[in-house]
């Protein structure tokens, strides 16, 4: 089968990322846009339409107006996802043998860029919960003492990166995080890659958007958390701690000089839309419909993970003596097309289309699967075995360059990595170049690989 006819294929019910539920939820202007003769719209960087580093253009008019619309100094869209913004925000905080401050689920896209420029990651450990297998959100108390390890006149940090909200949509108060980075006058970048919408939708209940809390830059993915076609993102800059040349300089390091038209006016009608009064309303609508699905499935004792973001529905298979990798299989193979699949749960994505057939779905493929699948009691997920602040053995940088040989990982132990394990999604790096494969680390990793399949009798990479 070729790739253009699987894109054809039909599912019963896809609930996974790109948010725009297979096209239902496209921006009525850019579903009018993709219906015009195919390729029409793929146009070079014409003057009138410029780039997203042209002072003039249209995509320099909409960035203009979106910044104004917001009170930030910028707006960049970008067509390499949010992967590709959050790596050029990072350069334009810290010089190669800086150093950078990071929680320990960061996405692995840093770790690459820190890799490529030798930035130091030192990484802040976070509370994480053995019940669901998840970090939980950062508080103002934990940073603190994060902040109280470091010998800040010893080390010099460049700046702070915080992800908010998780992946399974796990969200806390930013602004108090952000206050106290400022004190220190150290730029904060926020990963707010699943919550751009939080942005557009105030006094729903919804975390604050990591904008409206201060923070210096802020990359949000508009397929994942706003309407968008994938690979569309933004990144928005405020403030004077970050230098506008120097992120300028960093966005052109990394964009392709031919952008695609296509994707540009995405990143332009998916936050227009929700500018929109009239679909925003529709929006609305969406999140308390998808508050209720939660509320109806709860009622019925399905074991759900609460988070901040209404539009993940988090499974907690676990408590069934399920895993999540055996459940995501048992709901492909049914049509249900979820979104992360790890040990102790399935996270499906609602996304922005009317899900009205949902429930009734769910429950009858989730007591199919109760009657279906053996359970196990020995689901369990070890505590992640770092300190609260920890760097990497070895320079990443210098590690990333030097000869490595692969290895069963069985025989890894004590050993330094050369590798970045990483198993997507949800793409937060294990272990990372330079990171010493300790007993505890050995024994962490280990346990992960009994359900993930992407960890079973893998090589690694060691110097
Ligand atoms: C927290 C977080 N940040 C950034 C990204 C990268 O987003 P994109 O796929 O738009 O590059 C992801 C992707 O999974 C993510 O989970």
């Amino acid at each position: 089968m070729s790739i253009s006819s699987f894109l054809t294929k039909k599912f019963l019910k896809s609930l996974f990322f790109p948010a725009h539920n297979r096209g239902s939820a496209l921006p009525k202007k850019l579903v009018k846009l993709l219906k015009k003769p195919p390729g029409y719209w793929d146009l070079p960087e014409l003057p009138e339409i410029g780039s997203p580093l042209s002072q003039s253009g249209l995509i320099a008019k909409s960035q203009r107006e979106f910044s104004e619309k917001f009170k930030a100094k910028g707006c960049f869209f970008g067509v390499n996802g949010a992967s590709g913004l959050i790596q050029s925000a990072v350069i334009a905080i810290a010089k190669p043998g800086e150093n950078i401050l990071m929680p320990r689920n960061v996405h692995i896209s840093v770790i690459k860029i820190c890799a490529m420029q030798n930035i130091h990651p030192i990484f802040f450990d976070l509370e994480f919960s053995s019940e669901t297998g998840h970090y939980k959100p950062i508080t103002k108390n934990w940073l603190k003492n994060v902040f109280k390890k470091i010998n800040f006149n010893e080390k010099k940090i460049a700046g702070v990166i915080l992800v908010s909200p998780s992946y399974h949509g796990y969200a806390g108060d930013l602004k108090p995080l952000i206050d106290l980075c400022h004190q220190k006058k150290l730029p904060v970048l926020v990963d707010e890659a699943h919550g751009s919408y939080f942005l557009f939708c105030e006094n729903h209940n919804l975390p604050k958007s990591a904008l409206v809390s201060n923070a210096d830059l802020v990359v949000h993915s508009l397929h994942k958390s706003l309407n968008g076609l994938t690979q569309t993102a933004a990144l928005w800059y405020q403030g004077n701690l970050v230098n506008k040349q120097n992120l300028i300089k960093s966005i052109n390091l990394l964009q392709t000089t031919s952008p695609s038209s296509l994707l540009l006016s995405s990143c332009e009608e998916s936050i227009k839309d929700w500018l929109n009064k009239k679909s925003l309303s529709k929006y609305q609508k969406r999140i308390l419909e998808a508050r209720s699905i939660y509320k109806k499935l709860t009622q019925k004792n399905i074991p759900l993970i609460e988070t901040q973001d209404p539009l993940k529905i988090v499974l907690n298979t676990s408590k069934a003596g399920i895993d999540g990798f055996t459940a995501d299989k048992f709901f492909y193979k049914n049509g249900l097309i979820a979104e992360l699949p790890e040990m102790m749960t399935l996270t499906f994505c609602l996304g922005f289309a009317n899900q009205k057939d949902f429930v009734n779905l769910f429950e009858k493929l989730w007591n199919k699967l109760l009657l279906n699948s053996k359970k196990s009691k020995s689901l369990e997920v070890l505590q992640s075995p770092f300190k609260l602040v920890q760097a990497p053995e070895i320079e990443i940088g210098i590690v990333w360059r030097s000869e490595t040989r692969s290895i069963p990982f069985s025989q890894s132990l004590n050993k330094i990595s050369g590798d970045i394990i990483c198993p997507y999604p949800p793409g937060i790096p294990l272990l990372i170049p330079g990171e010493k494969i300790d007993i505890d680390r050995f024994n962490w990793i280990n346990n992960q690989s009994l359900w993930n399949k992407d960890l079973v009798n893998f090589n690694i990479r060691v110097i």
